[in-house]
């Protein structure tokens, strides 16, 4: 999977499944611009990945911001030039009981899970259709499509992004941008440690694999459906969840 000469934008690239992302793009060849909220963190995450002999720099933004996104994805485009890879990343949790969820816990995961990729890809989607390719990569969740009691916030902002990937494959097909899903179970990180001990047991029981997934196998969806390897995949949404939902 060859993507030297291509550029890669990642958000929510700080940490976890985002900076696991940005590696194996690089690792790839990719140029790559890093997007997180904390800026400190993302800058020495970029500097790590840079390591690896190729182009990377870290951009603080908040994806939920327009605004914020608009001028982020203008310095990128004049940083490296062109885009070739959207991964929009970035997601929070507010996990509680509906009855118990507030206009805020519902308003704030809605922003960043679902209005941000929607921001990311109003930045930089028009770049990519001027080229006539390019690959955007939305992180959805299992839960998107399963549902999943003390996540109706969460779970409807996936939903959406499964919808507006299917939307979006349709629209920008014609011009050669495909636009995929990847829809991770439950994986080792910062968001899943700190679930209570009971509720991780409970889901290792009902996971065909018997076992958390790595960061790194998520990624490797991603690395498939950004490459050529998947030139004639669009609209889908790929699990990656050691058998979750089939065993359902
Ligand atoms: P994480 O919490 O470790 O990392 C999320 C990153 O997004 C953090 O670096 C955070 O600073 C950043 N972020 C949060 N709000 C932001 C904002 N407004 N603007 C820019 N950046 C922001 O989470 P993790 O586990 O790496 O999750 C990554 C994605 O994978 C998320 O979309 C999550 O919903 C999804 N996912 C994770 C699963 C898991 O089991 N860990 C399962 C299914 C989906």
């Amino acid at each position: 999977m060859d993507l030297a000469g291509q550029t890669a934008v990642v958000t929510g690239a700080a940490r976890g499944i985002g900076r696991e992302i940005a590696n194996r793009l690089a690792g790839a060849g990719a140029a790559v611009a890093m997007v997180d909220v904390v800026e400190d963190t993302v800058v020495q995450s970029a500097a790590e990945v840079a390591g690896a002999g190729v182009a990377a720099r870290g951009y603080r933004c908040d994806v939920s911001s327009f605004d914020d996104v608009a001028a982020v994805g203008e310095r990128i485009v004049a940083d490296f030039g062109r885009v070739d890879v959207l991964v929009n990343n970035a997601g929070i949790t507010r996990d509680k009981l509906f009855l118990r969820m507030t206009p805020e816990d519902w308003g704030q995961v809605l922003a960043v899970n679902l209005t941000g990729a929607f921001n990311f890809t109003k930045a930089l989607a028009p770049v990519m259709l001027k080229q006539r390719s390019g690959s955007i990569v939305n992180i959805a969740s299992v839960v998107g499509l399963a549902g999943n009691a003390g996540q109706a916030n969460y779970a409807a902002s996936k939903a959406g992004l499964i919808g507006l990937t299917k939307s979006l494959a349709k629209e920008f097909a014609p011009r050669g941008v495909r636009v995929n899903a990847v829809a991770p179970g439950f994986i080792r990180t910062a968001m899943t440690e700190g679930l209570p001990e009971e509720a991780q047991n409970q889901m290792l029981q009902v996971i065909p694999l018997g076992r958390m997934g790595e960061p790194a196998e998520v990624a490797d969806v991603v690395l498939f459906l950004a490459s050529s390897l998947a030139g004639y995949v669009t609209g889908q949404v790929i699990n990656c969840d050691g058998g979750l939902i089939t065993a359902r």
